[in-house]
């Protein structure tokens, strides 16, 4: 990887304000919320035009060097990454009478958009010298962690509520992390990385409790733009849990509007949930600016199965500013939209993906979205990675085939 020049110049609390230096380990602020990472970004637009990018070679989110906040080449802790592709939805899109594009991230290492702010957290953890990393996760977060430390080296422990989806359990384990089940949701599994930080020493990677996945979740709104010719869609539907990459994403517009790269209308922000665990959606119809805890959460949809959210004033910020709003669909949905993109377009969304197009279909059926407005939504995952329906249909080779069933 070559040697870029880096911008950034100091930390700052999410909440009140108050700088804390870059270039040292640090987590949450003093009143316990989100540090971002500020750049001088004068600097940077004087530093690198659209066309060099254009004219780089590495295809993944590595290419954004000069918006991330690792200093050193070495320490970027790379595996294959790819520029995710967009896809049209055009059966469902004439159908509906929508424009339905969607951004799939399950081409990324370890199968989901997770790659992106791991990698980082992971990179900007080697640069500082950590060597021990423990996250709470509801699988994917999980497995991008393992995967990114035992490429850099380091140890990694990683608790996941006990029905998190087998493959992520086994991946994350084989990946060289040692990984707990415990009889709880994230939130109680973020406890316990919390609670051990004294004792045990590691470094607590949960999301938005340090400052750089949501750096690495940047580049997913970076990537977009840059795909689309420096515009962005009129709505941007993401399956928010934690919230990162929804924030992530207007953080990334922001600092691309700063520098004078992208001059048109930004996106609205449509934050979705699973009306089984739909704190964000509450707090925003509510006209609330914090999301207090969802009890009893549940959904199929296990990545945005989050109770409690300390970036949810972030979420609701970038949603309002936006002129977006934050929906929430139920787990039928969630289903038939899967089953829906999978037999019509061929492509296998994860639950989460699918209930971003649930929610498009809602919105479009209610009017909060119209019909010339163009949508990308994010399927954060694979398909792949998650149970799907058995299939019992047999055919006995001894027997006559009556191939009349056939046409
Ligand atoms: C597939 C998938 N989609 C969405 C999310 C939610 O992501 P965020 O934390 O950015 O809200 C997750 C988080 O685990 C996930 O695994």
């Amino acid at each position: 990887m070559r040697e870029y020049p880096t911008f950034v110049t100091h930390l700052e609390c999410s909440m009140t304000g108050k700088t804390y230096p870059a270039d040292t380990i640090q987590g949450l602020s003093e009143v316990g919320r989100p540090l971002l990472v500020r750049y001088d970004l004068d600097a940077l637009g004087k530093a690198i035009t659209k066309e060099d990018l254009a004219s780089r070679l590495e295809g993944g989110f590595w290419r954004y060097r000069e918006f991330l906040p690792v200093r050193k080449s070495e320490n970027a802790v790379a595996l294959g990454e790819v520029m995710t592709p967009l896809i049209d939805l055009p059966q469902l899109s004439a159908e509906l009478g929508g424009k339905i594009i969607v951004k799939d991230e399950g081409r990324l290492p370890t199968g989901s958009f997770k790659a992106r702010g791991l990698a980082l957290a992971v990179s900007m953890a080697k640069e500082l010298g950590l060597n021990h990393l423990a996250m709470p996760t509801n699988g994917n977060a999980g497995a991008a962690m393992a995967a990114y430390a035992s490429h850099a080296g380091m140890k990694t422990t990683i608790f996941c509520p006990e029905d998190t989806p087998e493959v992520n359990v086994s991946e994350i384990e084989l990946q060289g992390a040692t990984v707990y089940r415990v009889n709880g949701l994230i939130n109680d599994c973020g406890k316990i990385v919390g609670e051990g930080k004294e004792s045990v020493g590691w470094f607590d990677v949960s999301t938005l409790k340090e400052p750089y996945r949501i750096e690495g979740k940047k580049t997913m709104g970076i990537e977009l733009a840059e795909q689309m010719g420096w515009t962005l869609p009129d709505t941007i539907f993401y399956p928010t849990g934690g919230g990162t990459g929804l924030i992530g994403m207007w953080k990334a517009f922001a600092e691309l509007q700063t520098i004078g790269w992208l001059t048109g209308k930004m996106p609205r922000m449509i934050a979705v949930q699973a009306t089984g665990c739909a704190p964000i959606v509450k707090a925003y119809e509510d006209g609330e600016e914090h999301a207090p805890l969802w009890e009893n959460a549940h959904t199929m949809a296990s990545g945005i199965r989050v109770p409690i959210a300390v970036g949810d004033f972030l979420i609701l910020r970038a949603v309002r500013e936006s002129g977006g709003f934050a929906i929430a669909v139920d787990d039928d949905a969630i289903q038939d939209a899967q089953e829906e993109v999978a037999k019509r377009e061929g492509l296998l969304l994860c639950p989460e993906g699918a209930a971003t197009y649930a929610a498009y279909k809602q919105s479009l059926a209610d009017g909060r979205v119209g019909k010339g407005e163009s949508a990308v939504l994010y399927n954060c995952a694979t398909g792949l990675k998650y149970p799907m329906p058995r299939i019992d249909r047999a055919l006995d080779r001894n027997k006559p085939i009556d191939y009349s069933q056939f046409s």
